[in-house]
């Protein structure tokens, strides 16, 4: 093989970027809006759902990045409840995607010890692929490298709506008193109760909105918005990302010398 070739291949090393990580520093939980892939696709004249199908190259890079650095929780926003709004084909099409990733992949998340769960009102998710959704869950339950949340047929009100339902349930049913109402219990409440906030968001295809993304969890953490589509956001796009997140100073409504405190 012709060797300037070959060079021409290689990806860019980031060698650069990684030393200017601080490994302390970094977020135990990243949450990610993976948005821009009907866009990537549209400009290169292709169907949408092959920037759908691109798209899950940048998951599995950041999934891989994530274990490399010991990012604890990742999640990743792949079909909202708004989402059920598009036509029917683009839907059935991402299911199938679902479906593909979950019966070709669920051996290799094995494999990297990564537990797969979702939040969302996943029943309302076809039957096969709620079946592949549930068998990928109880396969990964065991595992403890990285938690991989995949918020499917999420909305961040529903969610809200879901949580106030189980505290008045329980009101009502005397295992709790409307005092003991605080914001640990909402936490408990949530679909996410066992996971920590997210420390940073990042929101790709340059849009500058939640779009009812963990509006609870959200309250506290460091956005990142960034104009590059999805599936062009790889491994660099991710550690730049990282790096601007490190520069940020978190200061939860204190003053800035009694934060580590
Ligand atoms: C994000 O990409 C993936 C999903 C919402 C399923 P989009 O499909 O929203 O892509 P754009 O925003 O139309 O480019
Ligand atoms: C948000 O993207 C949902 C996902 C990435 C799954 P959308 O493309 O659906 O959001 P809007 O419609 O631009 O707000
Ligand atoms: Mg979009």
């Amino acid at each position: 093989m012709n060797d300037s070739r070959s060079r021409d291949i290689e990806p860019a090393p980031d060698s650069d970027l990684l030393s200017q990580l601080e490994p302390d520093l970094l977020p135990k939980h990243l949450a990610v809006i993976m948005d821009g892939n009907g866009r990537w696709a549209e400009l290169r004249g292709l169907p949408r759902i092959a920037g759908h199908q691109e798209g899950i190259k940048s998951v599995r890079e950041l999934i891989s990045l994530s274990l490399e650095l010991g990012i604890k929780v990742l999640t990743i926003y792949a079909f909202s409840q708004e989402n059920w709004n598009r036509p029917a084909q683009e839907i059935t099409a991402l299911m199938g995607l679902l479906e593909h990733y979950l019966s070709t992949e669920r051996s290799s998340l094995v494999e990297k010890g990564v537990r797969f769960q979702t939040i969302g009102r996943v029943t309302a998710l076809p039957p096969s692929a709620l079946q592949w959704v549930r068998t990928t869950e109880q396969e990964t339950a065991h595992l403890d490298k990285l938690i991989l949340n995949v918020a499917l047929s999420y909305g961040g009100r529903a969610e809200l709506v879901d949580a106030a339902k189980e505290l008045a349930r329980a009101v009502q049913s005397g295992r709790l008193s409307p005092d003991q109402i605080d914001e640990q219990a909402m936490q408990r409440a949530l679909y996410t109760h066992n996971l920590p906030d997210p420390d940073l968001l990042i929101r790709t295809s340059g849009e500058t909105r939640i779009s009812n993304f963990l509006l609870w969890q959200l309250a506290y953490t460091e956005l990142y918005f960034t104009p590059t589509l999805w599936p062009d956001f790889r491994r660099r796009e991710t550690l730049v990302a990282l790096i601007e997140y490190q520069r940020r100073e978190r200061r939860f409504g204190r003053v800035l010398s009694s934060v580590s405190s």
